[in-house]
């Protein structure tokens, strides 16, 4: 078991595929944070993963507030003995925040950044002092495809997630961690599906992917664990786009 005795901290772990991740994780043998802002699911999250015979706990934290992640990183340590594993997963993704910045209200704009940039900077930032104790791990920061086309607050704010996972593993390489980035498509979760027009969907699948099948959770859930895994030790600085070949570009 790949992750046999290592810590593995999910932000947004509570739903969608941030559960995917933490699920996959946990059968590789890894213990399970969950960090998510909304904490009844993250507990029901855990209590399921703990059913599978997994080790995780479930923590409140808002990844937009410095406090909140230093704490669920404390909480960690304390509960889990460390994080060697960071998964940025959590954000606001819906189409609200990829509407034209001139439609969106501007506290809309802020939220959005500061979950999608700050959250990432904030769990990144506080669990690496985690991980260097431990003589290095691992981060894989979740952008997506809207951060080539670039439309709003969500476009921009997943731009920037690319450009992070550069500077980050710049910044972190001496302390041996890794950092690396997955860059979904469109994915049938929950919120995707309750968000987006059928019509949407089937346009994304049958005229704008070369694949034409719907991206499913696994398909992320497979390049996660790849870029956490052994097999990845000498990549860091990269995003991988799991998208069916929407956008391809050189
Ligand atoms: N599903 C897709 O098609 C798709 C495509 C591209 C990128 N992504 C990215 O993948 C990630 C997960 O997407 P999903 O579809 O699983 O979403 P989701 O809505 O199912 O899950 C997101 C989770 O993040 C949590 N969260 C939101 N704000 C938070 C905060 N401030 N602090 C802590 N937790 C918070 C939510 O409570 C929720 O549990 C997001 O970053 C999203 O932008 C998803």
């Amino acid at each position: 078991m790949e992750h046999q005795g290592r810590t593995a901290f999910i932000t947004g772990g509570a739903r969608g595929l941030g559960f995917g991740f933490a699920k996959a994780l946990a059968a590789e043998g890894a213990r399970i944070a969950i960090a998510d802002i909304d904490a009844a699911e993250g507990e029901r999250a855990a209590a399921r993963l703990r059913e599978r015979g997994a080790e995780a706990i479930a923590l409140a934290c808002d990844v937009a507030n410095e406090e909140s992640v230093d704490e669920a990183i404390v909480a960690a340590e304390a509960g889990l003995g460390g994080v060697d594993i960071l998964i940025n997963n959590a954000g606001l993704l819906t189409r609200h925040y990829s509407r034209d910045f001139s439609a969106l209200p501007r506290a809309d704009i802020r939220a959005c950044l500061d979950v999608n940039i700050m959250g990432v900077i904030n769990c990144a930032v506080s669990a690496r002092k985690s991980m260097a104790r431990r003589g290095g791990g691992t981060i894989v920061n979740i952008a997506s495809i809207a951060g080539y086309s670039v439309a709003g607050a969500y476009g921009l704010s997943k731009l920037a997630v690319r450009g992070l996972t550069i500077s980050l593993a710049r910044e972190f390489a001496p302390d041996g961690i890794r950092v690396n980035g997955v860059a979904p498509g469109l994915m049938a979760t929950d919120t995707v599906m309750a968000d987006l027009p059928r019509e949407m969907v089937d346009h994304f699948v049958n005229d704008l992917q070369l694949i034409k099948r719907q991206g499913q959770p696994q398909d992320i859930v497979d390049a996660v664990l790849f870029l956490c895994s052994s097999r990845a030790g000498f990549i860091t600085g990269e995003t991988i786009k799991v998208a069916g070949g929407f956008p391809l570009e050189v």
